[in-house]
């Protein structure tokens, strides 16, 4: 585990902060927008039985099992967390999908794949924790790493310029949570550098505030429930969590879009 793995595998995305928020987003899950990001993404993504899909920052692998059981699609699923890898690859064994699914431990920033060898690639939640310069060569590696016609769908947190993003509360809240400014104009522009052709750029602020406001309302509701899986501590912080997001996503500072992209077969 590299340094910037542990640091977030201890402090983010620790087995009994996954365990609860599980308990808030359904098994698999540790982001917003479920169902957005499984019948969404395979929508957007146009994916049939057989292809080939990398997944990646694939947390606890919800979409991952969804694409198997529901698509028949053949799923690599990365992460760098290693107690998310094991607890996968567990699940994945349980369930009988070891032929359909490989989870591995990755780096993002470093992993390597031969050319073309996916019809598509997701990123559901995951690149908010990239540094500024980090996403280009990313992008140019999925553009290579993508059949020609292949798709690429990002969901992921963009932050605006509005006067909540230059607070320092709005500053500390990033650095608590590992989360780095990425702006719409800078995807639209890692898109263009890296040769993807951007097809839809969708702002999800409005769901993404029913979305966690339902979550909330859920969790108040099985506060006693989920007190007999987690610590009080854990419940609490979880929970604060979700109102800390969902006041920047009010304010306007951030909150995710959809962006998706091809590579062009002529490219
Ligand atoms: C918010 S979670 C989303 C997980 C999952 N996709 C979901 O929607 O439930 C973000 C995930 O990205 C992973 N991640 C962050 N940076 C990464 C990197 N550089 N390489 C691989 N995975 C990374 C984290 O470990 C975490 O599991």
């Amino acid at each position: 585990m590299s340094q910037a793995s542990e640091s977030l595998a201890t402090s983010v995305y620790h087995s009994e902060r996954v365990k609860c928020l599980e308990m808030f987003y359904g098994e698999g899950f540790i982001g917003s927008e479920v169902e957005a990001k499984c019948k969404g993404s395979v929508e957007h993504l146009k994916l049939k039985a057989g292809d080939s899909i990398l997944d990646v920052g694939a947390g606890s692998g919800g979409f991952a099992f969804y694409l198997a059981e529901n698509v028949g699609a053949v799923v690599t699923a990365v992460d760098y967390c290693t107690n998310l890898v094991d607890l996968c690859n567990e699940r994945c064994k349980e369930k009988g999908l070891s032929d359909k699914i490989t989870f591995l431990a990755r780096d993002m920033r470093t992993m390597q794949f031969e050319s073309e060898r996916f019809d598509a690639i997701s990123f559901l939640g995951s690149l908010i924790h990239l540094k500024r310069g980090d996403h280009l060569s990313i992008f140019k590696n999925v553009k290579n790493w993508l059949k020609p016609g292949g798709r690429v769908l990002a969901h992921d947190f963009v932050t605006c310029d509005c006067p909540a993003t230059s607070t320092q509360e709005f500053k500390d809240y990033q650095k608590r949570l590992h989360f780095n400014d990425v702006t719409v104009a800078d995807y639209e522009e890692i898109f263009e550098t890296a040769g993807l052709r951007l097809l839809q750029y969708q702002p999800r602020r409005e769901f993404y505030i029913q979305d966690t406001t339902k979550r909330q309302t859920k969790a108040k509701e099985n506060w006693n429930e989920i007190l007999k899986v987690v610590s009080k501590e854990t419940l609490e912080h979880c929970y604060k969590f979700f109102a800390e997001k969902r006041k920047w996503a009010e304010e306007g500072a951030l909150f995710p879009c959809i962006f998706l992209a091809e590579r062009p077969r002529d490219m």
